[in-house]
């Protein structure tokens, strides 16, 4: 048995990038096919690994692992064993905190610091599920006096599991912590781009305790390894992290086997700025709420709502900070901004940059930056006198691009605020509590900040309205996700029914 993510270099095409196997039954292993795909750092655009291209025969192995694994222990399991084992992981994370945030950021692009945060809320995640397991409580009903009815909360079983490459690590940790806490087994599938975490925290699964087949990680793309695991027969549920187009496909293939399904589809969130706002607190909050992790971030606040009575300022505030962002190598810790994950994405969004110059007015950035030779750079880019119905304030675009559209008043701002499929979340600034909480219940968003954007405690749920999916992480509601309800009636009463 292989004990490592990484036992092997290879040679060739990719140089000197490492063979990473994926985990299955406690195994690292290839893919039944051989066939391998690369995976590169976004500041060099260099292949720095090559992860197992996974098809439907490594699904349904890692599936057929997890439904053994439930049945054969997992499900009887004590809580107590459960929540030991997972701050046993959120310990290993901690001890390799600057380990895995380096690989996460050499992978991902992101800021270092950033990464650090992340592994941070990673290891919080599974410390927070950790202790979660032992209180999933059912509940006594109140029946009649000659009886006892009761709800018991029980495991759905296998669930599967695809996220995206944004926060690759603390994705991984949403899904597996709550699964985990309620008795589910996993097979998670990471994102193509970004493997390369989760498959180093896998090293650490044995020795935490984990049986084999309890998580299992399955690499390779959407079509090859997501779609079959979707539409395996042992998977109880799917949790879905991605956009709204490949959450309309799992939904379809999910309904031939009325297979649970939870969603969380990014959006195009309000980030609103009412004139009595503390103005230098909100510039910096238009800029956070946009550009950390590059706006590759699904509740970024990407359409910024200014009052008219502060509006040229603003954007000239907004601006003039925007060209201080140093952009470059995350590792660097000069660096606030990273490249884009990928060759893909940065050209996704140097498309909208196209449509928003035909849109609207460029304030600052709408380009790719001149002084990078290599590496998947997008200038950070703020559009103004942009109208809602603009494609680039419709449209989820994924990266470093906001678009500030003018409001005259509380009942316009509103108005715009919703305007949108999406609802995933809203953040409004203003020291008024009257007009705060007016507007807090007026939006239509599963995440409402006030004067304050993208913080995220795993205690708080965390999901969307409309369109951008349904389901809530975090929190007990997190667990609630992989929990099946069963109700329990038992008669006191000896006499016969008496009905025939
Ligand atoms: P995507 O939705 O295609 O990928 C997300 C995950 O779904 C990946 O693991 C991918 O392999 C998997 N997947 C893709 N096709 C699948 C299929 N047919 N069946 C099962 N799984 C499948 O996202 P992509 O293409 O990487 O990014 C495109 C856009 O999606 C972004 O620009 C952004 O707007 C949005 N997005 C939203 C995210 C969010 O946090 N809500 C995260 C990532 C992307
Ligand atoms: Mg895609």
């Amino acid at each position: 048995m292989t004990t490592s993510a990484r036992p092997r270099q290879r040679s060739g095409k990719s140089g000197k990038a490492a063979a990473y196997r994926m985990y299955i039954d406690g195994k690292f292993v290839d893919a039944r096919s051989g066939r391998t795909f690369d995976v590169f750092d976004p500041a060099s655009e260099e292949v720095i690994a090559t992860g197992p291209a996974g098809g439907p025969e490594d699904i349904d192995r890692a599936a057929k692992a997890a439904h053994r694994a439930f049945y054969g222990g997992w499900k009887t399991t004590t809580a107590q064993e459960r929540g030991r084992i997972l701050l046993r992981l959120a310990e290993r994370i901690r001890a390799r905190r600057e380990e895995l945030a380096e690989l996460e950021t050499r992978n991902s692009g992101k800021p270092i610091a950033e990464s650090e945060f992340d592994m941070d809320d990673t290891a919080t995640c599974f410390e927070y599920y950790g202790g979660l397991a032992t209180k999933i409580n059912g509940e006594v009903l109140p029946v009649p006096a000659d009886a006892i009815a009761f709800a018991l909360r029980e495991p759905m079983g296998v669930a599967g599991q695809i996220i995206p490459w944004n926060y690759p690590l603390m994705m991984a940790a949403w899904k597996i912590a709550p699964a985990l806490a309620a008795g589910c087994t996993v097979v998670l599938k990471p994102a193509e781009q970004t493997p390369l975490s989760i498959l180093k925290l896998a090293e650490d699964f044995e020795a935490v305790g984990l049986p084999p087949g309890v998580v299992n990680i399955v690499t390779g793309d959407g079509p090859g390894a997501g779609a079959p695991l979707v539409a395996h027969p042992e998977v109880r549920k799917i949790a879905f992290t991605g956009s709204a187009e490949v959450g309309k496909l799992i939904m379809r293939s999910a309904a031939d086997q009325l297979k649970r399904v939870s969603l969380e589809l990014g959006g195009k969130s309000p980030n609103i700025f009412f004139a009595d706002a503390d103005f230098e607190n909100a510039v910096d909050g238009a800029l956070f709420g946009v550009f950390v992790n590059q706006g590759e971030v699904c509740s970024a606040g990407s359409r910024v709502l200014v009052q008219r009575d502060i509006y040229k300022k603003f954007v000239d505030a907004a601006a003039a900070k925007a060209r201080t962002i140093k952009v470059g190598s995350g590792l660097d810790r000069n660096n606030k901004m990273g490249p884009l994950v990928s060759a893909e994405q940065r050209d996704r969004v140097v498309r909208y940059q196209k449509i928003g110059r035909q849109e609207a007015r460029v304030a600052v950035g709408g380009g790719v930056p001149k002084q990078h030779e290599r590496g998947w750079y997008v200038e950070p880019t703020i559009f103004y006198d942009v109208d809602n119905a603009a494609r680039i304030a419709q449209e989820e675009i994924f990266g470093p691009v906001m678009s500030v559209i003018p409001f005259k008043d509380e009942a316009e701002a509103i108005r715009i605020a919703n305007a949108t499929p999406y609802g995933l979340a809203a953040a409004v600034w203003t020291r008024d509590i009257f007009k705060a909480f007016r507007v807090v219940k007026a939006l239509e968003a599963g995440v409402v900040w006030v004067n304050h954007i993208q913080p995220t405690f795993v205690e708080a749920p965390w999901g969307g309205y409309k369109a951008s999916g349904f389901g809530r992480e975090l929190g007990h509601w997190g667990v609630e996700e992989y929990l099946e309800t069963k109700q329990v009636y038992v008669n006191l009463d000896e006499k016969p029914i008496g009905w025939y």
